[in-house]
């Protein structure tokens, strides 16, 4: 193996969340109020399977041991399944997951399940099929659901929803979504809305910190889990009456930054070291022969040295990132 991917700061990573389409059908709020619109950026045709084949090998030959495939929306790609089945034949790598809106979910988990996908994230901010609608832009709300329940049938033992806390919509909707995890083994995750560039009023109006649902989680009895190394930021709860787990991600929360793990490649090939505030180091001239690993690992080697320590939002920058779908949440 090449030596382990480590930072200045001593932070390892082994996590590596690869974006392989900006595209996406739904119009969230908080991330393409307006819709998907193409970039218009010369060269802008998505990493293809070989690319992301070499992309993933390097990695794991650095120790990366999981890959995250995102977008946009990774599931509208048509070789969505070859690239879950080429990113789980890597050796090395053990956990392969997406995030997903959950749109084709329903007609494909079996599908993913079988090349290789072993962990699911979906989106679903309200449980109110009207505000589902009002959020996404897509009435979308049922079908949704119906893909949950497929991958419990098709075998997954679990679920991650992630849910963006936001003050007017769904702040206060925290007894429905406990009341919905109580017999389903969910990990149901509040993400604090974080701000991006394109981003000007949601933020002011929505944002609401993830401390008042943790003080009503503690309220009821709802206790911390012990953080196992290599977790995420997540702070994760859980209760003996309830089946599911309440996780809680407060990117605005003093030392967020410092349980980073994770590295992200964007569908145009890409290296990003921090969601925030980075223009991006080009791979794909990297990427086009299987013998030019050598100086891919080294010029991923060589950027995680200027890695810095925090993203530094506390300060109101929102940094280089127009919004998630562009670098892939
Ligand atoms: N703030 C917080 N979370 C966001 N996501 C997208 N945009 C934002 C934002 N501005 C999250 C959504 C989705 C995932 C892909 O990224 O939760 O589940
Ligand atoms: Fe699409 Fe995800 Fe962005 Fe919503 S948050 S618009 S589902 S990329």
């Amino acid at each position: 193996m090449a030596q382990q991917l480590e930072d200045k700061f001593h932070r390892k990573f082994y996590y590596l969340r690869l974006s392989v389409t900006d595209v996406c059908n739904f119009k969230c709020t908080y991330c393409l109020p307006d819709g998907y619109k193409p970039s218009g950026q010369k060269n802008s045709s998505f990493l293809t399977l070989p690319e992301i084949k070499r992309v993933v090998r390097a990695f794991a030959d650095c120790g990366t041991s999981k890959v995250r495939i995102t977008g946009g929306e990774p599931s509208l790609r048509k070789d969505f399944t070859d690239i879950i089945a080429t990113v789980a034949n890597t050796d090395g790598i053990r956990k392969v997951a997406t995030t997903t809106n959950g749109y084709r979910m329903e007609k494909q988990v079996a599908e993913w399940q079988q090349a290789g996908l072993t962990h699911i994230n979906v989106s679903v901010d309200s449980l109110d099929p009207r505000l589902f609608h009002q959020i996404t832009g897509e009435n979308k709300f049922n079908q949704v659901m119906a893909g949950i329940d497929r991958a419990f049938e098709v075998g997954y033992k679990q679920v991650k929803v992630n849910v963006v806390l936001m003050k007017h919509f769904n702040a206060h909707q925290l007894p429905q979504f406990l009341e919905w995890i109580k017999h389903r083994p969910i990990q149901l995750r509040f993400i604090e809305l974080m701000q991006t560039g394109e981003m000007d009023d949601l933020f002011k109006e929505h944002h609401v910190s993830g401390v008042a649902i943790r003080n009503q989680l503690m309220a009821q009895g709802w206790l911390l889990k012990v953080r196992e190394k290599n977790d995420g930021p997540a702070q994760v709860y859980f209760h003996p009456d309830y089946e599911g787990e309440i996780g809680l991600i407060m990117p605005y929360e003093k030392g967020f930054c410092e349980s980073c793990n994770r590295l992200r490649v964007s569908a145009l090939g890409k290296l990003h070291l921090c969601l925030f505030g980075d223009h991006g180091v080009e791979l794909r001239d990297l990427l086009e022969h299987d013998s030019q690993e050598p100086q891919l690992i080294q010029r991923i080697q060589d950027q995680l040295q200027t890695k810095s320590v925090s993203h530094f939002l506390h300060d109101g920058n929102a940094g280089m990132t127009p919004h998630l779908a562009s670098i892939g949440g």
